[in-house]
């Protein structure tokens, strides 16, 4: 077996893991392979230095004061903004929404819009492999209002059914919610086909684009989704930091979710008057150091030759699909023909969590259980998987230690 990491000239991924110390360490006595990336990446060095000198250098609030800290702090928060709406082919940095992260920017719009525009007998269409909090803050908005949250049935390879989508949409749809990538799977779905789809019949359609912007370049505006939604964290940047993205005329007509400071024009027991984009919806201090680690998470992307990096994930992805094969008992969950960042499976006769533990004790890490997709787990009748997920730090002698492990635990429990 080849065990040899191909080295495209443009990527060289020892250079790339020099730049995370958290994988230069030993976990139970061996040295650490981190395969719970789409759980949340690591941080260059880049990132963590960010967050660090604004902490020791100029930290301070935001377009509230007329100080040198804040001002220096004003700037390299509104720098970041721009730098994600370069990153994600925004059209303008207002329509970048700062959130917590994709939950938080999902639950925006099913509060603001959702709110305001759906009513009884409307319906909310959802792939069944959706990450739950792409479910259920439709279904609490649904429950308000009278509308349905129904689910787009998806095949047993895990893909979005485009037909029996197709087949539902009809003009009480009012929005079609999608992952960019299942976390659970892998699966990469038809995203422009389903914006298509969903604007065929006037629906608004929302992107949970989590799982996707570490993986490949992301253009909005090119997609032409109505929202976009993602986490820092997951791109190599802070938890706790997320972006909303959205088409300006229908952020412009929706109305705040959450009052406060920052995001009011005048407030008198009279009335109050909000601000425009994108501080209609940032109430509150905002998580200031999260933005600048996120807009140096943007720097570590666009430093690196992303079409090489891609090549890179999908030749790891590829080797281990290989090497799960040539495992006896092995069952991958997900098997559609574009995947990406995930292997899911189970060993038959054991237990996910089992398999999970006997792992880490080896110093692997990687995720076990629903995954946050329980419906997609009653889907295939199991309670739960194994999930290794990689990122472009992972290595192909990686992959191998996750394979060596396996035959560890079927050495142990069988
Ligand atoms: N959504 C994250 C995952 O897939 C936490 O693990």
């Amino acid at each position: 077996m080849n065990t040899t990491a191909r080295k495209s000239p443009a990527f060289d991924v020892e250079t790339v893991r020099a730049e995370f110390p958290i994988l230069h360490q030993e976990v139970n006595g061996q040295p650490l392979v981190y395969l719970d990336s789409a759980a949340t990446s690591q941080k260059p060095n880049m990132v963590i230095d960010a967050i660090s000198d604004y902490y020791r250098g100029y930290n301070a609030n935001v377009h509230r004061a007329a100080h040198y800290l804040a001002d220096k702090a004003t700037c390299a928060f509104e720098d970041a903004r721009i730098k994600v709406a370069d990153f994600i082919g925004s059209t303008t940095p207002e329509q970048v929404i700062w959130t917590r992260g994709t939950t938080e920017s999902i639950n925006l719009v099913s509060n603001s819009w959702g709110g305001t525009h759906l009513t009884e007998g409307d319906r909310v269409l959802v792939p069944a492999l959706e990450h739950h909090s792409n479910i259920v803050p439709w279904q609490m908005v649904a429950a308000r209002c009278g509308a349905r949250v129904e689910e787009i049935p998806v095949t047993d390879v895990g893909e979005v059914d485009l037909d029996a989508l197709a087949n539902m949409l009809d003009n009480r749809v009012r929005l079609v919610a999608c992952g960019h990538i299942s976390n659970a799977l892998g699966t990469v779905n038809p995203v422009e086909e389903i914006v298509e789809l969903g604007h065929g019949v006037g629906a608004m359609v929302l992107i949970d684009g989590a799982q996707a912007v570490a993986h490949a370049p992301i253009n909005v505006e090119a997609l032409g989704c109505d929202f976009y939604a993602f986490s820092g964290h997951k791109m190599f940047g802070p938890t706790g930091i997320g972006v909303l993205w959205g088409k300006r005329e229908l952020l412009e007509a929706m109305p705040p979710w959450q009052g406060g400071g920052e995001m009011i024009e005048t407030v008198a027991f009279a009335g109050t008057t909000y601000q425009g984009l994108p501080y209609r919806f940032e109430a509150g201090t905002p998580d200031i150091a999260g933005a600048i680690g996120l807009g140096a998470a943007v720097d570590f992307l666009n430093s690196l030759d992303r079409s090489a990096v891609n090549t890179h994930e999908q030749d790891l992805l590829n080797y281990a699909v290989e090497r799960s094969e040539n495992v006896e008992g092995l069952v991958r969950y997900g098997r559609s023909h574009v995947n990406a960042g995930v292997l899911s499976f189970l060993l038959s006769g054991t237990h996910a969590a089992d398999v999970g533990t006997l792992l880490d004790q080896q110093g692997i890490a990687v995720r076990t259980g629903h995954h946050c997709a329980q419906p997609l787990m009653a889907q295939y009748q199991v309670p739960g998987t194994v999930r290794a997920s990689f990122a472009l730090y992972n290595t192909r002698a990686e992959v191998d230690r996750l394979f060596e492990g396996l035959e560890k635990v079927r050495s142990l429990l069988f």
